[in-house]
This record gives structure tokens, sequence and C-alpha cells, in this order.
């Protein structure tokens, strides 16, 4: 099987990808101890690109703001200080063929004491259903609901200062965005809160303050997590209107995966591109690119993910991860 769709060019808005080929965000924990970048997450990024076949390289999910670390040598976004060296990350990745976005992120009610040094902040003071045990967070005031939007912004522009091609906003797999969108986590009473427009406001001003700063040229993507795959969570139709809202509201890219579930497959439905019935029903009601990542393996899986139309984009992270060769590995064995 010759890999037609997987090796054709996609533009998306300013965004000019060769293949459709994703090495998805993958947090590494390789940043130094301040969340700067170093020599060995530079290793590691030229290493996973060097084969020159990915089209799209998303690096890891970067805290906007130490309130919002979930993890020791998490890569930062937070400060002015961390631009020089996430230029080098974005110079590697382009001298492997690779376009670079960076995936920016706030952890809410995962963020951990012992990490920040601060009280975890979330939607509602209710404990993340993904770290049972976890300390209660405190319920955001508006005002910090604000700054949180500003930190966004300020990451995105450094983001871009720093050579990226694009920047990514995370709302999938438990984290602050997250945890607004899902009925789960958020039972605030405020225009935030309640009905699905409000759950997703949050993240509609962050799209916009990351435009006033970047430019209205500047790509967007978002990941959304589009179900929680539990009783009262996200589901699909929320997520259908989302997406038509972050299309309208300037989105690029559509980055399709799962909730309060996290990046693994629900229970089922474990095969290669196990968040198809998710990207599928989303491309369905927006015009713009859906990225789909989730149990790929093989380039031939992906190849027929494409032809089913069940995204526009594949995203394959475990396997390139375990090995670095496999785009090359694949592209070889599948072109006879
Ligand atoms: C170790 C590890 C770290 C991950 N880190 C992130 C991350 O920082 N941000 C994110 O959105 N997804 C993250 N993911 C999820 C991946 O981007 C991807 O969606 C998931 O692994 C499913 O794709 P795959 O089956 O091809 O690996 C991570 C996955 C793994 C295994």
């Amino acid at each position: 099987m010759v890999m037609k769709l997987l090796l054709e060019p996609l533009k998306a808005g300013n965004l000019s990808l060769k293949n459709r080929l994703v090495f998805p965000p993958i947090a590494t924990s390789k940043a130094m101890d301040d969340g700067k970048v170093g020599r060995a997450i530079l290793d590691y990024y030229d290493e996973k690109t060097r084969s020159g076949l990915i089209g799209l390289t998303i690096t890891e999910h970067s805290f906007i703001s130490i309130q919002g670390k979930a993890s020791r040598n998490q890569l930062s976004v937070g400060d002015e200080s961390v631009i020089d060296g996430l230029r080098k990350l974005t110079e590697t990745i382009h001298r492997n063929g690779s376009v670079a976005v960076a995936q920016i992120n706030h952890s809410g009610s995962v963020a951990a004491r012992e990490i920040t040094g601060l009280d975890a902040l979330a939607p509602s003071s209710i404990p993340n259903p993904r770290k049972p045990g976890k300390d209660v967070p405190r319920q955001l005031t508006k005002l910090e609901i604000g700054g949180i939007v500003s930190d966004f912004a300020s990451a995105a522009r450094r983001v871009k200062e720093a050579g990226y091609d694009g920047v990514e906003i995370h709302s999938a797999h438990g984290f602050l965005l997250n945890q607004f969108f899902s009925p789960l986590t958020n039972q605030r009473s405020d225009e935030y809160g309640g009905k699905v427009e409000n759950r997703f406001r949050i993240h509609l001003e962050i799209i916009a303050a990351v435009k006033k700063i970047v430019g209205n040229d500047f790509p967007i993507l978002l990941r959304l997590g589009a179900s929680d795959y539990r009783e009262g969570g996200i589901t699909i139709q929320n997520s259908e209107l989302a997406a038509q809202a972050f299309e309208k509201a300037g989105v690029d890219i559509l980055d399709i995966s799962g909730g309060l579930n996290g990046y693994t497959a629900p229970a089922g439905d474990e095969g290669p591109g196990y968040f198809a019935p998710l990207s599928c029903a989303i491309k369905q009601k927006v015009n713009i690119p859906v990225i789909l990542a989730g149990g790929v393996m093989r380039a031939e899986e992906a190849e027929r993910l494409l032809e089913e139309r069940k995204a526009d984009l594949i995203g394959v992270g475990r396997a390139i991860r375990n090995d670095s060769d496999w785009a090359e590995k694949e592209l070889a064995r599948t072109d006879i």
C-alpha cells in the first residue's frame, strides 16, 4: 500500500505542512529544573524529527505560570527568560524540516502544592477526578480567570517570539480548560458555568486574547478533550458546538483527544485511531482541519483513517516515542 494521503501537503491558515504526519505533544520531563530548555530536550526533539518526515511537531505541554505547572521538569513558557532556549528548540525542529507548534497549558486542579508551592486552583472546588487523593482546589475568582486568560496570551507571545510556527491551547486530559468544559468539574453559577456555551467561554476569551497579542495571522490550534466518557461529563454534542465556536473565533486546526479519561483508549474502542468517532463527528461540523491521535502503530492505519475521512492529520505518539526511526521505517516498508 503506497502512502498517498499521508504524504499529501496541507495548508491551514498560515501553516504549510508538507504531509499529514504529526508528532503529538508528549511530555518528556527533560526540561531543566526551572522549566528551561537544556541539552537533553534539544537532543530529544532533534532525534524525534531528524527523519525529515514529520510534517508537524507539537512540543509537549508547557506551563504558562508556576500556578499551572503540572510536574517536575515540565517545559515552561511562563516568563521571558525561557524564550532564548525555546528559540534553540524551534531552530532544531526547523532544521529537520518540520513545522513547530508549542502546546501551552495550565493544569488547574492537577497542580500539586509540593511542585508549585501554591494552592491548586480550579473552576470549582472539586478534586480532579483523574487524581484521586490530590488536594481539594480552591475555586477561581473572576479576577483570577482574567489573569489566566492573559497568562495564556503572554505565553503565546513568547511562543511566537521563540520562532514557533503556531501555538496549541490545551483543553484535554483533565487539565484546567478541560475542567472548565466538563460539567463534572465545573459547577459554577456565574457566566463560566452551567450551559455549554458558558463552559467554553474561557476558551473563547483565551483565543481572542491570543489573537490580540500575536495577530490574526499567527496559527492557533486547540486540543479538545471531546468526551469525558463518563456519566454527566463532556458529550460529543457539547464538543460539536464548541468546535464550531472555536472555528468561528479563528482557530486554524482542531486536535481531538480525550477529556477526563485522558489520552488512552476508551473501553471497548481500542483500535488504531480510537478517538475516530469523536474526530469524525467534529470534522463533519467544521471546515478547518482536524488531527486524530491514538493507537496508530502502522503507516497503513494512518492512511486508512485519512481515506475514511476520520481526520485530516494523524498523530503518532507512542510509536515514535519508542522508535525515533518509525516514520523512515514505515514509509520504506509501505512504499512498494
Ligand atoms: C508519556 C506521554 C506523555 C504525553 N504528554 C502529552 C502532553 O504533554 N500533551 C498532550 O496533549 N498529550 C500528551 N500525551 C498524549 C499524546 O499526545 C497522544 O495523544 C497519545 O499518546 C495517543 O496517541 P498514541 O497512541 O499515538 O501515543 C502524552 C502521551 C504519553 C504516552
